[in-house]
């Protein structure tokens, strides 16, 4: 995969504190969930920040998952 290719979303994150990442891609709130994916089979996933940093949420195929490598 080229650089071009890398597709990830920056998310400020605080220790300790959990977060819902969209799955469904529907979200207005992306890389956050808001709710959209009512009527999808898609549902968030949990993350809980081990730290006060910025993490990637990985965009490049169909599954967001929280962290990637691609930053
Ligand atoms: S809005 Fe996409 S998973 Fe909730």
């Amino acid at each position: 995969m080229s650089n071009d290719e890398k597709n990830y979303t920056k998310l400020d994150v605080v220790s300790g504190k959990s977060y819902f990442i969209c799955q469904c891609g529907q979200s207005a709130k992306y890389p956050l969930c808001d709710g959209s994916h009512k009527n999808t089979s898609f549902s968030p996933e949990k993350y809980v920040a081990s730290a006060d940093t910025s993490v990637s949420v990985c965009g490049c195929n169909d599954l967001k998952t929280v962290v990637c490598n691609c930053a």
